[in-house]
């Protein structure tokens, strides 16, 4: 039996550079290795889209084509839409029980996510819930392992206190899940410098980007505003384009040596714009290509999504019989 993977993503816009850093390449690392579910939270994305509806319904495809354009294979992984199981959501109501509010408010990336959406006090309560959720997500699928972003470890660590405490309370029937984050360096900042890339910020690179709406971001990306002449000393630290060669230059010695050039005058910020540009186009270009492929035969694409969603509910289905079983509320066997 292979060990289980689960992970996805929200369905509020397509994704992007960061998502790819973060968790698409170990998906289709590990997706021969390990039985992968790839999920599109349409759920989630709902907590903080309540009055946008239609924005989820139409990002569940971009997400299918990005994922089928990185080379997440609908063969191997199983690709499924979170509401259509809802015995994620039937899940989610009991580990309620198991979690208190102030746990959830002292939750790091909520926290955050508060802060940048401006909810003040209007925090929708399936909003602050959704880590809840996410913990039934990776349980009913028993999943061993979870390649996200590092802004998701603190979602994977309330998993692991709910299975610990239904495992406890009702019976050893969860797998404590662990968390796949990217190694070398692998947080992606956002072009403008901000420490995330997202879509909210408005600050992101997105794997359907044209080629040259790629190089235009790339040089408008934000380095060291202290570097105003060629022949002035740079700041490399903090500088968004030398944190991105980091990741995708696989030359460090002459890296190194740029670094050191850009540190004592003399190198300017177009070369290595130009550097990172060719590095970053020869990454994207086969992902676009394919996403073109994919985002011409639609109903191929919703034929994946709903035959994924079939498999996946089975697994969900048998779980949610187990969870009755131990927690003494399986009444009725032909109900
Ligand atoms: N919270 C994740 C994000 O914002 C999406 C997500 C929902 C997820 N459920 C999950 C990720 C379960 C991993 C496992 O990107």
């Amino acid at each position: 039996m292979k060990k289980i993977i689960l992970t996805g993503d929200r369905p509020t816009g397509p994704l992007h550079l960061g998502h790819y850093i973060g968790s698409l390449r170990n998906r289709v690392a590990l997706q021969n290795e390990y039985q992968q579910f790839v999920m599109i939270a349409d759920v989630q994305a709902l907590t903080d889209n309540a009055e946008n509806p239609e924005k989820i319904r139409q990002n569940i495809l971009e997400v299918a084509l990005d994922y089928l354009a990185v080379g997440i294979d609908p063969k191997i992984s199983t690709f499924f839409i979170q509401s259509m199981l809802p015995e994620i959501a039937e899940l989610t109501m009991f580990y309620l029980n198991l979690v208190t509010i102030a746990r959830l408010e002292r939750n790091p990336t909520v926290k955050d996510e508060i802060k940048n959406k401006d909810f003040a006090r209007n925090i929708p309560a399936g909003f602050l819930m959704y880590p809840v959720s996410q913990a039934a997500d990776i349980t009913i699928f028993n999943a061993n392992l979870v390649p996200v972003g590092h802004d998701q470890l603190p979602m994977i660590e309330q998993t692991v206190e709910i299975v610990r405490k239904f495992n406890l309370l009702y019976g050893e029937i969860f797998i404590e899940p662990q968390a796949l984050v990217p190694k070398e360096g692998g947080r992606l900042p956002g072009v403008d410098g901000k420490a995330k890339m997202s879509k909210s910020l408005g600050n992101a690179i997105y794997l359907g980007d044209a080629a040259d709406v790629v190089t235009k971001k790339i040089m408008n990306m934000f380095t060291d505003p202290n570097h105003l002449r060629i022949s002035d000393p740079g700041t490399v630290e903090g500088n968004v384009v030398f944190t991105y060669l980091d990741i995708f230059d696989p030359n460090k010695e002459e890296l190194e040596e740029l670094k050191a050039h850009y540190r004592r005058g003399g190198l300017g910020d177009v070369t290595i714009k130009r550097r990172l540009n060719d590095l970053l186009q020869a990454v994207l270009q086969p992902i676009r290509t394919q996403r073109e492929m994919y985002a011409n035969d639609k109903e191929a694409v919703l034929a994946i999504l709903e035959d994924g969603t079939k498999a996946a509910r089975e697994v969900a289905v048998a779980t949610m019989r187990k969870v009755k079983k131990v927690m003494r509320i399986d009444y009725f066997a032909s109900l």
